[in-house]
Parts: C-alpha cells; structure tokens; sequence
C-alpha cells in the first residue's frame, strides 16, 4: 500500500458491486462461534483487518478457528473462554476490544487488552465501570481508562443497567458478561441501538426478552445460559455499501448498485436521510437472509438538499457521518448535524477530522461541540487529508476526490482494510480514478 492514495475527478461511475461482510455482525459471529459448544460456520465474514484481530483473540482465548474459503469460517467453541497466553492485541477495532471484555468477564480467567495507537485514546470505561459493577478486576496499565488494561473475571452477579449514551458496544459488553453472571442481566436503552447481538444470541440457542420503553427497550437476558454453535450468514455491511452509493449520487451521471446490503432499521439512518435530501437511491429485491432484511441498493447522480438530522437518527447512522458529510458538501445549502458528540470518541475525533479535511478541500463548515454543518457548494478539493488512522475519514475524502474539482488525497491509506479490503478495485472497477 502506498504512503497516499488519490482521488481524481471521474466522469460517470456504473457498476452493481457487493459490499464486503457486515463489520458488527462478523466480530460478533467469532465471538459467539468462541463462546459456544461445538461447531459455528460463518459465511460472508469480513475479512477486514478488525475481525481478523478478533479471529486471533478468540483463537488465544481457546477455540479453534479455521478460514475454509472467501468469506467462510468455522469456529469450534469450548464452551467457555480460558487464560491467553498472549496479549489480547485488537489492532484497531472498538468492538472487537468491548465486546471481548464482555465475553471474557464472566469465565475465571485474566487477559490483557491493547490495540493500535487510536484505540488507546479511546475511553474504555464506560464498558469495564458496568462489568466492574458485575464483579469483574481491571488493573489500567497506561492510564486511566485506556488501553492497555488487565482483566480478571469470573463470579459475576446480575446488573439492571441503563445507558446513558446509545452504545451497542456497551449493551453487548454487558448482555454478553450476563450470560455468565447470577442472575437476570436488564440493560434499557433510551434510545434504540443495533440489536446485532440480541439476534444473534438468539440464534444461538440463548433466550433474550425485550420490551418497549419509551422510545427505547429494556433487554432481559438470565444467566446460565450456554450456546450452542450455529451457521451464521453475514449480510452486506450498509456502513461499507454507503462509500460506492456516495460516489453514485455526487459523480454526474453516475448509476451505482450493491446488491445484498443489510437493511436492519437501526441501520439505514443514511439512507433515510439522503433520501430526505432529494437522492434518487432505490432497494430492490428485498428478501431475508441470515435473520436479517437486505436488499440491493442502487444510487444515481442526484441534485441533493442540506436539511437538518433528526438527532433522534444519530445512533441508526453513527458510523456515516463522515460520508454523509462529504455528500452534503455537494448539496444545495446547509446539512445541519448535531447530536453527534459520539464522533469524538471513534477511530478518531471524526467531528475534528471531517471539519478540517473539508476545509481544507475549500468547503464551508462550522464545528459545534456536538456537532458540525455542512454548506455545499463548489468543492474545488486540491488538498492532502490527514486521517489519524481512520478509515472511515479516509474513504470519505476519497468519494469527494471522485467529484471535486481538483485531486483529493489521504494518508494512511492502508487502514481502510480494517472494514473494506478490496475498496480501491471495487471503487476503480465501476470508473473511480483512486490510485
Ligand atoms: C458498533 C457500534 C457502534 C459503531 C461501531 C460498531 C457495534 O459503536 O460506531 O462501529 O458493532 O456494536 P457504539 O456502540 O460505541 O456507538
């Protein structure tokens, strides 16, 4: 992989192209698969570089995990995790570290966690302070709420816990801690989350109740409940189809399709919302695979409007921001995001990353605290972008670089393997100059 990549302006992309395995759904797929007794076969894993770190993880926890073709895994769980003899390394993947903490605190064990340098910086308490309240040991070897940091588990009690920032992180770190504690584990959520792991448990053989409350639900799940090892077919991941649907949209002439997106509603905030701003996106096929709606998505070149997220969307689409934000510097007027604090606390401070990278590229936007706006116009583009390691910012500039009137590029560019391997070819193979 080169030090940089480059976008240049592309005449009309054309293509029906499928987006890699979804990202949420294949770190859990290994981790459940490491948890249960007997044989989990997975099929349409994302081969990305966060649930290959996973893969590792689960592997040193004790069960045996074999790749057996493009996409296909089979994971043979012991029925519990046992004492590594490794460090814990998850490179890059908040989710691969949060949801493991969960799953290895409830089985007597100790475990030392750590990852790249951007998963460091990222606050890791707000899953060890529940699983602490559940009894499990965190000794914080750095600093204070960051990586690295030693785990002992085993002896936990139930909690009733209610979250304070829509995180399905948390939810899972806690629901998977509770499989393993006495007691009846009840998380509530204010605001709906991806429910990517209540499935899933499901699937494997664990009962999971939920409730409505309010605008959100309480999750109930007792302990002492095994898994048994199940097939588990991972759809298209709609955070990675957004990147060629943006190009589809912002590039003149331009008609884009990915076929087999997931299309769960805690997941398509985007697009709702560019459907909002005028773009001509539309599903087609629609059908139920793996417990899941997915269908094919196709994007053509749309004259879009900046409009005002609802923040109550914030937690369907917290992930595309980024790319939401290179769209609307394409749009008429201002597309206002707010509610958005959680950007901070990602891959990078992506509120900070888009507002600078943007400018840069000549467009206007101002940064709130929680927030940032968007005003679209010409976007002469022109600039090197500084992406702090996060692949989601760099695949962002590169879809602008597709439609900006001068080349866009990035650094780090081989980060983007950590959700899209295989994004440079797929966005090139439908007439992207990205190289
Ligand atoms: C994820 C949840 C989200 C999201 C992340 C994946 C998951 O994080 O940003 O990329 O798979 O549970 P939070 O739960 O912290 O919002």
């Amino acid at each position: 992989m080169p030090s940089q990549l480059t976008a240049r302006r592309s005449t009309a992309l054309a293509g029906v192209v499928r987006a890699p395995g979804d990202k949420s759904m294949s770190h859990r797929s290994m981790i459940l698969g490491g948890m249960a007794s007997g044989v989990t076969e997975v099929e349409g894993l994302l081969e990305g570089d966060d649930v290959l770190a996973t893969a590792r993880a689960i592997q040193a926890f004790g069960a045996k995990v074999e790749r057996l073709g493009g996409g296909r895994w089979r994971i043979e769980g012991a029925g519990g995790l046992r004492t590594p003899q490794t460090v814990i390394d998850c490179g890059n993947a908040g989710t691969g570290v949060r949801l493991l903490m969960g799953a290895a605190a409830g089985y007597p064990l100790t475990a030392t966690f750590d990852g790249d340098q951007s998963l460091r910086k990222r606050p890791m308490k707000r899953v060890t302070g529940p699983l602490a309240d559940m009894g499990a040991r965190f000794g914080w070897l750095a600093s204070e709420d960051r990586l690295p940091v030693a785990l002992t588990g085993g002896s936990l009690r139930a909690i009733d816990y209610v979250q304070t920032v829509a995180s399905a992180q948390v939810k899972s770190a806690i629901l998977l801690a509770g499989l393993n504690a006495e007691g009846e584990t009840v998380v509530t959520e204010p605001e709906k989350s991806r429910d990517h792991t209540e499935r899933m448990l499901r699937a494997f053989g664990a009962e999971v109740a939920v409730t409505p409350a309010g605008e959100g639900w309480t999750i109930t799940l007792k302990g002492g409940q095994p898994l048994r090892g199940t097939t588990v077919k991972v759809p298209g991941d709609p955070s990675s189809a957004a990147f060629p649907l943006a190009a589809g949209l912002i590039v003149p002439g331009s008609e884009v399709t990915v076929e087999g997106v997931m299309l769960n509603p805690l997941r398509t905030g985007l697009f709702e919302t560019w459907i909002e701003m005028g773009a001509d996106l539309t599903t087609t096929n629609e059908r139920e695979s793996g417990g899941e709606r997915i269908g094919d998505v196709t994007a053509r070149h749309s004259t879009l409007r900046g409009l005002v997220v609802p923040e109550s969307r914030a937690a369907s689409m917290i992930d595309e921001y980024p790319i939401l934000a290179a769209t609307a510097a394409f749009a008429q007027g201002a597309t206002v995001m707010r509610g958005v604090g959680e950007m901070r606390v990602k891959e990078s401070d992506r509120i900070a990353l888009m507002v600078n990278g943007l400018r840069a590229c000549g467009v206007a936007v101002d940064e709130e605290p929680e927030g940032f706006i968007v005003t679209g116009g010409a976007v002469p583009g022109g600039a090197t972008v500084h992406t702090a390691h996060d692949h989601r910012i760099a695949m962002s500039h590169l879809v602008l670089g597709l439609a900006a009137e001068q080349p866009v590029s990035v650094d780090e560019p081989g980060m983007i393997a950590t959700s899209f391997p295989g994004f440079v070819d797929l966005m090139n193979g439908m007439g992207g100059l990205i190289a």
